[in-house]
């Protein structure tokens, strides 16, 4: 039995079909000749394939590129002079950029507000409790991914030439904010917290040594030492962390490194939360209990401590 189905083009209709009986003769199968045809210039249909070949290769091989160079590894550092606040070591993730650009880096100091440790421990605003902090990606490199993004990291590090021109084939460096004090805190040693429910908590307070430590591995061990360019940008936490450390960093990279800094907010001079239940309610409080407590003083520039005239 044979059956087909006729479909009548613009009539909207779909159930004209029929079903047809067949005789015997029909159910044998039926020899098709089909003349081959063969190109005129079969040469030619070969080179274009190659052709067609070769560049879909080099797209692919592109795409890889430019994604591995996309994304960052992870790379932890000695701690040896910096911390997060849980004790967990600095750690930044690189993405290496193109031959040409060897010897440019783009730097950027990630952010996400800051901490104290005089105020409710259950504050999740701008400003949060520093023991709370220690037990999230803020507060530690142990929860720190081994592959990010690049892309999603900063809105700086973006592959595209077109709409990244001047950086889009640069090494790029992402660090990984874990101290809450903009990269300022220089305490020495820990300090020992007992949480409202009596148990005690190691924190560190280190954060302008997570600097030292991460530039000391990216000097040593990555080849920043060759650089012609080093541009250290960060956002909110990590704009205030720039211009903290550019004096610092300045002075640290080799004499033929052109270094300036890009930060992108992080200044909020007059910003206050009024409804935020917390004596930390504004940028100013905030900032004055970090200086003041994390031994921050002696981490920023000394000349601008030196002219800064105490408050009457
Ligand atoms: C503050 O930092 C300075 C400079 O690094 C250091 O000599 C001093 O011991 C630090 N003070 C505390 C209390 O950690």
């Amino acid at each position: 039995m044979l059956a087909y189905h006729v479909y009548r083009s613009g009539s909207g209709r779909r159930d004209s079909s029929k079903e047809v009986e067949a005789d015997e003769s029909d159910a044998e199968p039926r020899r098709i000749t089909v003349k081959e045809e063969r190109p005129a210039l079969p040469w030619m249909s070969t080179a274009a394939s190659v052709v067609l070949l070769v560049t879909m290769l080099g797209i692919l091989v592109t795409t890889l590129i430019i994604a591995a160079m996309a994304s960052g590894n992870k790379h932890v550092t000695s701690g040896k002079h910096g911390s997060c606040l849980d004790g967990s070591p600095p750690a930044y993730h690189l993405s290496q950029g193109a031959m040409r650009s060897i010897d440019k880096w783009l730097v950027h100091l990630s952010g996400g507000g800051w901490c104290t440790l005089d105020q409710s421990e259950d504050t999740k605003f701008v400003t949060d409790h520093c023991a709370l902090r220690a037990t999230t990606p803020y507060g530690t490199s142990r929860l720190a991914p081994n592959l990010v993004d690049m892309e999603e990291s900063s809105a700086y590090f973006n592959r595209d030439a077109k709409a990244n021109p001047l950086f889009h084939d640069w090494n790029y460096v992402w660090i990984w904010y874990c101290d809450g004090s903009s990269y300022s805190s220089n305490l020495k040693d820990k300090v020992v917290y007992t949480k409202e429910d009596g148990q005690p908590v190691d924190l560190y307070f280190k954060g302008h040594g997570l600097l030292v430590d991460i530039f000391e591995d990216l000097l040593e061990n990555q080849g920043m030492n060759g650089a012609t360019d080093v541009v250290i940008s960060g956002c909110s936490a990590g704009g205030l962390g720039v211009l903290l450390n550019v004096d610092w960093l300045g002075k640290l990279l080799p004499e033929k490194t052109f270094v300036t800094a890009l930060p992108d907010s992080g200044f909020f001079l007059e910003w206050f939360a009024p409804a935020a239940n917390t004596k930390y309610d504004s940028y100013a409080k905030t900032m004055k209990w970090i200086y003041e407590s994390t031994n921050a003083s002696s981490a920023v520039n000394q000349e601008c401590v030196r002219d800064c005239k105490p408050e009457t």
